[in-house]
């Protein structure tokens, strides 16, 4: 065995095939711990360059192309895949200019198969759930997660349960789950309150929890990472820029890097940014305090996604902020908005969350903390399509709170050829 669960902050070591997401003896979260000396081949750039472009699956996926820094005695039949990962890296100049720096390159995580990062972790998460004999799996969910659970739990056979507000989430997401067969539960409660329903409700009826308080979701999210840097060749750029909610992605990002440090795949860490919106900042606050005392808040923002009072992955993140010389900025709905807004019109686009990572490098770059020539990732979360409410309400100026400053509104006419000729003339 090459891999166990490890709590971050007493060490004590527990066999993967437990189902626990705390340590018991002092309650502390849980890595997925890889002894990477007893895989049988060399982890080397060269192994996974040789991946690249492969036909067949397992290798053919984004994130099983790095199998052995991901999960690696799990044979090949066992896991469930979609072929997630494999997205864009975009260097797209205006939006480069928006915020204020020479080079800004964006990873496009909303290109992956449900339209969400969330798939790099459910492939991992699921089939880690299929090895443990698992019939049903549940998360809470803003709506990413339980798009991308229940996909998954549908290819492997397994009832997908999920806890979602029964207010607050994007339509697309809500459709995906009910279409893919989730068993959708929607709770009039907020997601920080449904996080903790859930693993009640789990322990009760022994069901496993698919969060990412679940340790072997973060190590399928730790590839955005891998390939991004294997799209890179390997160089390291000076700020990786993420938006934060839960922190997974975060926490997932801290370990990847200096797991990838430590192997020698890079020779140096980038710094990690992490952006919160600015109803829904606990860790923003919590950096800005010294990291003394945390307060949960009571989140809202129009970035449904990270509308997250109490993330459960707080000490990671901290702990990948630490590793990093990391910092976390906050961004008002209005600067997420107008940042999505310049994604879109570029011809990416993205939903509202995922742009915090472009509105928070131009906010970072004004404080003066991220300087004009530094190279930046940002990561876009999710696609474009999973919040269709939010992009056009800005674009018809229907948003509360919000004066849209870069509005594209829609046309109309009578069926009159005259009409629509002089409207275009
Ligand atoms: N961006 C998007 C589009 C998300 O859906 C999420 C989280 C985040 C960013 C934040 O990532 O939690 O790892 O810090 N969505 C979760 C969900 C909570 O239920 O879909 P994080």
């Amino acid at each position: 065995m090459s891999s166990s669960l490890q709590c971050i902050d007493c060490a004590q070591q527990y066999p993967v095939e437990r189902v626990i997401y705390a340590c018991e003896s002092c309650g502390g979260t849980l890595d997925v711990a890889h002894d990477f000396t007893s895989t049988p081949a060399k982890i080397t750039r060269a192994l996974f360059d040789d991946r690249l472009g492969a036909l067949d699956s397992p290798y053919s996926s984004g994130v099983w192309r790095f199998k052995e820094l991901v999960y690696p005695d799990i044979d090949d039949g066992q896991i469930v895949t979609r072929g997630e990962g494999n997205t864009n890296l975009y260097q797209l100049p205006r939006i480069a200019a928006y915020v204020g720096v020479d080079a800004l390159l964006l990873k496009h995580e909303g290109e992956n198969p449900t339209g969400s990062f969330k798939d790099r972790g459910m492939t991992s998460g699921v089939t880690h759930a299929r090895r443990l004999g698992m019939e049903r799996v549940a998360c809470a969910s803003t709506g990413n997660t339980s798009a991308s659970m229940a996909s998954y739990a549908a290819l492997a056979g397994m009832q997908g349960i999920i806890f979602l507000q029964n207010t607050a989430i994007a339509l697309g997401k809500l459709a995906q789950g009910i279409a893919y067969g989730g068993t959708c539960l929607q709770i009039n409660a907020d997601f920080d309150r449904n996080m903790t329903l859930v693993r009640q409700v789990a322990e009760r009826l022994g069901i496993y929890v698919l969060n990412s308080i679940n340790p072997f979701r973060l190590e399928g999210q730790k590839t955005i990472m891998f390939e991004a840097l294997q799209q890179l060749r390997w160089q390291v750029p000076d700020w990786i820029v993420v938006p934060g909610g839960n922190l997974g992605n975060s926490s997932a990002f801290g370990k990847a890097l200096l797991e990838m440090h430590q192997i020698g795949l890079i020779d140096r860490l980038p710094r990690l940014a992490i952006v919160q919106a600015e109803g829904a900042n606990p860790l923003y606050r919590h950096f800005a305090g010294g990291f003394r005392d945390f307060q949960p808040v009571k989140a809202e923002t129009i970035a449904t996604a990270i509308k997250i009072g109490d993330p459960v992955n707080l000490r990671k993140a901290i702990r990948a902020l630490e590793w990093t010389g990391g910092v976390v900025e906050q961004v008002s709905d209005q600067l997420i908005m107008d940042a999505k807004a310049i994604v879109d019109s570029v011809g990416i686009g993205c939903e509202p969350a995922s742009a915090c990572s472009v509105a928070g490098t131009r906010k970072l770059v004004e404080r003066g903390i991220i300087k004009r020539g530094d190279s930046v990732l940002g990561v876009l979360t999710g696609h474009v399509l999973k919040d269709p409410q939010a992009t056009i309400g800005y674009h018809a100026d229907d948003l509360p709170g919000i004066a849209p400053k870069l509005r594209n509104p829609m046309l109309s006419a009578e069926d009159d050829l005259e009409q629509i000729v002089a409207l275009l003339a």
